[in-house]
């Protein structure tokens, strides 16, 4: 069925316009509404499904996205998805993860500035170097990098089972690679949870997150009586030791849903805000919006652009070995994880 600009007003206007991309008047949906109408209808003409991380622009998400969700789930929908092509509306290395798992799909990326601080924070050739100097340590790698990198790790880890993985891995020596602040919020859960393991960080932060103040936070709760923390493991240790509850954006947005806090103050970017004043209107979301540019670089137009004539830059294109020694490196994880 064809959307109408009143449907996607309805559905849009609750997000509190925090910046311009935030801003569904009717007339931003009428313009909105014949592109996602054609995007739909081309991609079932051409058995295209387009996954879409939590972070990108609310009109990609309720207007045209089969799946959003976090970078694990997105994941196995690459795996699971019955389709000739993926437009993966999120960053660089969320499309290679899919093109690894799934090579046999056409993978389209349509973000013109697709990186990622983290992803783009460590080379594949680096961690051969830190390899060399760490012959007796595990590699273990966030899934914010790019296949190069991932090709050299041991497994990698999403925010959603990072503490699992590594508190699970049968290694007492270990390289984290390339988020520093997450891995500060890894040494202290070990601690808490007793597990003694010697954890080597890498220099890498994610310039949305690290952002986020302790001071901040402290000051917030003390304006709104009852007021739950929820923050993302990319947040500094400051951060996350203020907040009541630390996960992926996916359990954010189940933690919260089953949460009867008066009100909520979310550490991550605001795409998830925007998706919770959607899921959930009766819910108060209060403070503060960071936003992420490489997310927010994906618009209806490229998608649309992707589907009737791809760039050759618009493909993932990633070669043999690397595909089959990244895999490795992802495979462990869903083993892990899944068993
Ligand atoms: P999630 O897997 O939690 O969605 O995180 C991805 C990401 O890039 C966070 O900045
Ligand atoms: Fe990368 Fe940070 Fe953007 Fe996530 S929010 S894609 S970690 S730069």
């Amino acid at each position: 069925m064809e959307m109408t600009a009143e449907a996607l007003h309805k559905k849009l206007s609750p997000i509190g316009v925090g910046a311009s991309t935030c801003n569904y008047d009717m007339a931003t949906c009428e313009k909105m509404v014949p592109l996602i109408n054609k995007i739909n209808k081309l991609k079932k003409e051409q058995n295209a499904i387009i996954l879409a991380h939590t972070y990108v622009p609310s009109e990609i998400v309720y207007g045209v996205a089969d799946h959003v969700g976090d970078s694990y789930g997105l994941s196995k929908k690459a795996i699971e998805e019955d389709a000739d092509t993926i437009i993966f509306a999120a960053v660089r290395f969320m499309g290679e993860t899919a093109k690894i798992l799934s090579p046999e799909k056409e993978v389209l990326i349509p973000g013109l500035d697709s990186g990622c601080t983290l992803a783009d924070a460590i080379t594949g050739d680096q961690v051969i170097e830190l390899r060399k100097q760490y012959p007796d340590h595990a590699f273990i790698c966030y899934i914010n990098t790019t296949a190069a990198v991932k090709a050299q790790c041991d497994v990698c880890v999403t925010s959603s089972n990072v503490y699992d993985i590594v508190q699970n891995y049968p290694n007492d020596k270990i390289v984290f690679v390339p988020d520093e602040l997450m891995g500060l919020n890894l040494q202290d859960e070990m601690a808490r949870r007793g597990v003694e393991k010697e954890i080597v960080l890498f220099k890498g932060v994610c310039y949305v997150h690290e952002k986020y103040d302790p001071e901040m936070v402290e000051f917030l709760r003390g304006e709104n009586n009852g007021l739950e923390v929820v923050a993302h493991p990319e947040c500094s240790p400051g951060v996350a030791a203020q907040a009541d509850y630390v996960g992926s954006t996916e359990q954010m947005l189940h933690h919260i849903k089953d949460s009867d806090a008066p009100a909520f103050l979310l550490l991550t970017e605001c795409g998830l805000s925007a998706r919770l004043q959607i899921e959930f209107p009766d819910k108060t979301f209060i403070g503060s919006c960071n936003m992420c540019k490489y997310m927010k670089s994906n618009t209806l137009e490229d998608i649309l652009r992707v589907l009737e004539n791809p760039r050759e830059e618009d493909r993932v294109l990633l070669g043999d070995q690397e595909i089959k020694d990244a895999k490795g490196c992802i495979d462990r994880m869903f083993e892990m994880v899944e068993g």
